[in-house]
């Protein structure tokens, strides 16, 4: 089967992994109009883009707080990677530096920490941290992340309590025995009654606890699940360097926007004072030129990365990673534009928005 597009790799997901794996990653909350939605939205937005610009030298690099990554599209964070890959989270580590971009590790991976840091050292990875009821579990995971070399901390603030996700509820969805929420093991132990993972998750959460989380590291704090203006107002206030807007690939909440209908509110109520970037339904290289347009300084993919790993581990995120890389600088010289300095809101058509 020749891979030549994201949906290829989707198809084959969905063909050979288990039932109960596929629906846990394809699932959005109740009716998944929001889940829908992220990927409808771009249909919508349509280009102005300028000829004779003479296109034929391409620079799609970027810097995500300072640091180069090679264009503009990273790795948003997504638990249970053993699902897709029996070497997991190793294997996205490793094909995330192989292409030179960031690799958000998710709180809920199926390898530790450490693990995915030695799988590839000198990659540039952030982590995403769920605050968990016991704070020491979370405090210990935030200090060894920075001790490990992380460069980011991604808080995931749109997760108080786990949405709805109907198939996952009709499956009984649960984690093969064998696998192991790796940098949760103590927290489990700690709690005797086998609790299911979400609910020692802390739903008291509140924006004072970026304060807690920045006496805890010195790492950038990055705050993932803002769609309004407000919220971003507040993120801003309170120190954080990142935006992620995001709406958990219409997980959480059925019934918000799609993130890219979401981002031009945040982006202007933010004014430059912090980076913005989005994920949720980017699945080709135009998408990501329509989320830059809009404001975005990067772009990160959730479930198109389950599904390279799907594919072949390593090697199939590299596909991915690889199509969506040569989809965009298409796009980009296709638009007239050489470099993603030069990609902004000219771009887009308004009155068809
Ligand atoms: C997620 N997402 C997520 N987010 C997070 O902060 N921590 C996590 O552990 C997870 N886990 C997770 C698992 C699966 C299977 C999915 C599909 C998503 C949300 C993720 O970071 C991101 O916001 C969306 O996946 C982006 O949408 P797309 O690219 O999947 O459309």
């Amino acid at each position: 089967m020749a891979m030549v597009c994201l949906s290829d790799f989707e198809a084959y997901a969905k063909k050979y992994l288990p039932k109960i794996a596929w629906d846990f990653f394809a699932a959005g909350a109740d009716d998944c109009n929001t889940r829908d939605e992220n990927i409808l939205a771009y249909k919508r937005i349509h280009f102005r883009p300028r000829m004779l610009r003479d296109v034929s030298i391409m620079d799609i690099k970027t810097k995500l707080l300072g640091t180069e990554i090679s264009f503009p599209v990273g790795i948003a964070p997504t638990g249970f990677h053993q699902l897709a890959w029996p070497d997991g989270e190793k294997s996205t580590a490793r094909a995330a530096k192989a292409m030179n971009t960031c690799y958000i590790a998710s709180t809920y991976s199926t390898c530790t920490l450490e693990e995915i840091s030695m799988a590839a050292p000198g990659g540039l990875q952030w982590f995403q941290l769920y605050i968990h009821r016991n704070r020491a579990v979370s405090q210990q995971l935030v200090q060894q992340a920075e001790a490990l070399g992380f460069k980011g901390l991604v808080l995931t603030a749109d997760l108080p309590y786990t949405g709805k996700r109907l198939d996952d509820v009709r499956n009984g969805f649960r984690l093969p025995p064998h696998m192991k929420l790796k940098n949760l093991e103590e927290a489990f132990e700690v709690c005797k009654m086998r609790p299911s993972f979400h609910s020692l998750l802390d739903p008291s959460v509140t924006w004072n606890d970026i304060y807690w989380l920045q006496s805890l590291t010195h790492l950038p704090i990055i705050i993932k699940g803002i769609l309004t203006k407000e919220d971003a107002e507040l993120a801003v206030r309170h120190g954080v360097q990142g935006i992620i807007v995001s709406n958990h690939g219409g997980r959480q909440l059925d019934g918000v926007p799609a993130t890219i209908d979401a981002l031009a509110e945040v982006v202007e109520a933010v004014q430059g004072r912090v980076e913005v970037y989005l994920d949720g339904g980017i699945r080709k290289g135009s998408d990501v030129l329509k989320a830059l347009a809009l404001g975005a300084k990067c772009v990160f993919i959730g479930r198109p990365v389950l599904w390279g790993l799907a594919y072949k581990g390593e090697e199939g995120l590299r596909d991915v990673l690889r199509i969506l890389q040569d989809e965009f600088r298409l796009s980009m010289a296709l638009a007239g534009c050489t470099r993603t300095s030069e990609i902004g809101r000219h771009l887009i058509q308004f009155s068809k928005l």
